[in-house]
């Protein structure tokens, strides 16, 4: 496919409103997303809202979820005239399209889904009688939902974390059996991960800074909403300081000789100065990355690291943080920006459905 091919395509991404997006929401998938939807036809970007349900959040912490969400798209850029965001529950054709899903859907594609394996895993660990105690079966079929989500849009490439590539491999896997069972490979549309080798085919170049691993937390495991080790993305300039100087670090001396390889403080400073490079081109990213590698063969100070990660951090978000603010402040005009978000994208879900059961039902 020629980069101007994928001018006829469309890119999708969706993210849980379950809790305040944090720096892995950011490099693993906003900014992927909103950094290449120019060379997409369509681009659609929504709020997971019925996948957050699987944890059962109380009703006013999903309400300010669902806001933060929004609002952390559109301060990072999204521009409602050109990308369309809504909210996943608006879409109820997505829940009828999941059902047809869910009966080709096989269960023991389903027994492998890694959120359902780590809980059993979990369970195992705590020799709970029950392997399956606290497992319901939102959880269970989480991915034949993200598969309806993605296939109600017809999307061609989905930009998402590591983690979430078994569930696109399983939502290309249940579109496939569809399209064979029912002999018309144009029913559903097989999605395609934005990975390296796409991203070059998409803009005829390659991105070194394209994100491959997961952004790890403050405790070194990947940063998550559902664990406690997360800095959010806008937090305000006092906590995340706070946050920062809470990073873990190893017990070298403070004015010993330190390996720039292996530090999260260093992982961090990187993507963050690339960002802001892009942004303001008054700041040599590379300059300041070589700077800060030879201060840690130097022999700087874990505190002192930190502080100049803390600075760069906080230039880079300030703008975006303001922005984020004055949305958070007018829900209103979030609301209208969903409900517009709802009208055009239900019309596409719609077509897709009486698409599909046209074939099924005649
Ligand atoms: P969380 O795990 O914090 O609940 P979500 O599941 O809502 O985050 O993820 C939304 C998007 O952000 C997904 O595409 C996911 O892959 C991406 N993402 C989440 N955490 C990270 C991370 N630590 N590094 C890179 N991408 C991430
Ligand atoms: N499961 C994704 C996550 O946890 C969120 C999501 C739901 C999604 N539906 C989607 C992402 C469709 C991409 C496409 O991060």
């Amino acid at each position: 496919m020629k980069t101007e091919d994928y001018l006829q395509q469309k890119i999708l991404t969706g993210i849980k409103p379950t809790g305040t997006p944090h720096f892995g929401n950011y490099f693993g998938a906003i900014k992927p997303a909103l950094k290449y939807s120019k060379y997409f036809k369509d681009s659609l970007f929504f709020i997971a809202d019925y996948h957050s349900l699987i944890n059962q959040p109380k009703s006013l912490d999903l309400q300010d979820n669902i806001y933060e969400v929004a609002a952390t798209w559109l301060a990072c850029g999204l521009d409602p005239k050109k990308s369309l965001i809504f909210r996943q529950s608006d879409i109820p054709e997505i829940l009828e399209l999941a059902w047809i899903l869910s009966c080709f859907a096989p269960k023991g594609m389903l027994n492998r889904a890694h959120a359902y394996k780590a809980f059993i895993d979990k369970n195992t660990k705590e020799n709970k009688k029950d392997l399956e105690s606290g497992i319901n079966m939102g959880l269970y079929s989480y991915p034949v939902l993200m598969s309806s989500d993605i296939l109600s849009f017809d999307s061609n490439v989905v930009p998402v974390g590591q983690d979430q590539l078994q569930h696109l491999e399983m939502c290309r896997d249940i579109a496939g059996k569809i399209n064979h069972h029912y002999k018309n490979s144009n029913i559903l549309t097989l999605p395609k991960a934005l990975d390296k080798q796409e991203l070059k085919k998409i803009t005829g170049s390659s991105d070194n800074n394209f994100l491959e691993n997961s952004i790890m937390g403050l405790d070194g495991q990947k940063m998550s909403k559902s664990y406690d080790n997360y800095i959010p993305l806008f937090a305000e300039e006092k906590k995340l300081r706070k946050l920062i100087m809470k990073i873990q670090t190893d017990s070298v001396g403070v004015n010993d000789p330190k390996d720039s390889n292996n530090s999260l403080i260093m992982d961090w400073y990187k993507l963050f100065a690339t960002d802001l490079a892009r942004e303001d081109s008054s700041f040599d990213a590379l300059l300041n990355i070589n700077k800060l590698v030879s201060d840690y063969k130097k022999g700087i100070s874990w505190g002192e690291a930190k502080e100049e990660l803390f600075q760069l951090v906080n230039k880079s978000l300030s703008g975006k943080r303001e922005s984020y603010n004055k949305y958070m402040s007018d829900k209103k005009q979030l609301d209208k920006i969903l409900l517009e978000g709802k009208d055009k994208a239900r019309l596409i879900a719609k077509a897709t459905l009486s698409r599909v059961k046209k074939v099924i039902f005649g």
